[in-house]
């Protein structure tokens, strides 16, 4: 079977990233991963508490030559090797987006390679496909900073969105929770640290929309209240109690909506495509990812979730989602724009706006 070589660039949020992956032409994951670098900046954003745009601009910028010639030194390529370069074009901070899908063209029309301008979510979508067996089509719950949504993946450009959230992502919630509790940021990973401490019984918090019809998420109630407690807890216990508690509560809403999703999915489907695949940076929580495999084993899906480095931004995922779009002939012009918002189900996101005026939502 033929393979195509893509190397991947991703800058559109707080890592800069880098990656060759081959693909093998029909195959349906594992993909050989020649290489993945990942430059996290999370340092520079550290003291303000969260990224700051012109910050992550600025340090894409900088170092972006320096990842790419890395990640094809440890590959052990030269770009006249490769098929084609994959560059995330959107959705995200549009400052860094520029800067790596600039990049990404740049190389591509030196070598006369094809571009392939790849939306971030459909990254996370085929993560899982880097190093697990995930045939299409698939049940999709995206969770991370940025976005919180429930697809069903058909294919490669063929995602129908189930539900999204209201207002905040599950990993906003863990971020802005984890910071009134003065975790420092990124706040997901030290609220998980800090639960492992944990127990349940002190505190009880709001489970938004459990038990009502749809697929959507809302995590702002959680938030407020989880930030009224942080401020009366003391002891260290209390603390750990109360990461436990919100952990839980997080977990709860992912499953409850994720096994109406199931129920949706398998109407539609029958017994086609039972997997249940969980990506992005919260999806790296052990925890809730124990939680929704077992929501997924007792619903009869089979579970797939990427391995750590996959979970959060990385450029393996865009590099294979390049790839298995340039298979399909789906390649891009150099007048690809960068977009800060891009939706991957666009009717939906018509249909059910999530960003309406005067309102803050998730980037998708
Ligand atoms: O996928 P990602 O790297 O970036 C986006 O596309 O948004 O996800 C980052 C998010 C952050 O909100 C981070 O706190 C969360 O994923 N995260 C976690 C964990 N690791 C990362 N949340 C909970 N537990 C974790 N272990
Ligand atoms: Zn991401």
């Amino acid at each position: 079977m033929p393979s195509l070589t893509v190397l991947g660039v991703e800058t559109s949020c707080d890592e800069t990233a880098a990656a060759v992956v081959r693909w093998t032409d029909g195959g349906q994951g594992p993909a050989d991963v020649l290489s993945s670098v990942v430059a996290s900046q999370v340092a520079a954003h550290r003291p303000y508490g969260g990224v700051v745009p012109e910050v992550a601009a600025r340090a894409h910028v900088e170092i972006i030559d320096t990842i790419i010639a890395q990640a094809m030194d440890e590959a052990g390529l030269g770009f006249g090797q490769l098929d084609g370069v994959a560059a995330t074009a959107g959705p995200g901070l549009v400052g860094g987006v520029m800067v790596g899908l600039s990049a990404g063209k740049a190389i591509a029309m030196a070598q006369g390679l094809p571009l392939m301008a790849v939306n971030h979510l459909e990254g996370h979508a085929v993560s899982a496909r880097l190093a697990a067996r995930a045939p299409y089509p698939f049940l999709l719950l995206l969770v991370s900073g940025g976005h919180c949504q429930l697809l069903a993946v058909e294919g490669i450009g063929r995602s129908r969105r189930l539900g999204t959230t209201i207002d905040d992502a599950a990993g906003e919630a863990f971020d802005k929770i984890a910071a009134s509790l003065g975790l420092p940021y990124p706040g997901g990973p030290a609220l998980e640290a800090l639960a492992k401490g944990g127990q349940a019984g002190r505190f009880t918090l709001p489970r938004m929309l459990l038990g009502r019809a749809g697929c959507d998420f809302s995590f702002s109630g959680l938030k407020t209240a989880a930030a009224r407690l942080a401020e009366t807890v003391v002891s260290e216990a209390e603390r750990a109690d109360l990461a436990f508690a919100v952990q839980d509560a997080i977990a709860d809403q992912l499953c409850e909506r994720s096994a109406r999703a199931m129920a949706g999915y398998v109407r539609e489907h029958g017994a086609e495509g039972r997997l249940f695949v969980v990506a992005g940076g919260v999806a790296a929580n052990m925890a809730v990812r124990a939680r929704l495999q077992a929501t997924a084993t007792s619903h009869g899906f089979a579970f797939a979730a990427p391995p750590l480095a996959y979970c959060t931004d990385n450029a393996a995922m865009i590099a294979l989602a390049g790839a298995e779009r340039l298979a399909l002939g789906l390649t891009d012009g150099w007048d690809a724009a960068a977009r800060p918002r891009w939706p991957l189900d666009a009717e939906a996101a018509r249909l059910q706006p999530t960003h309406v005026a005067g309102r803050k939502g998730a980037k998708a």
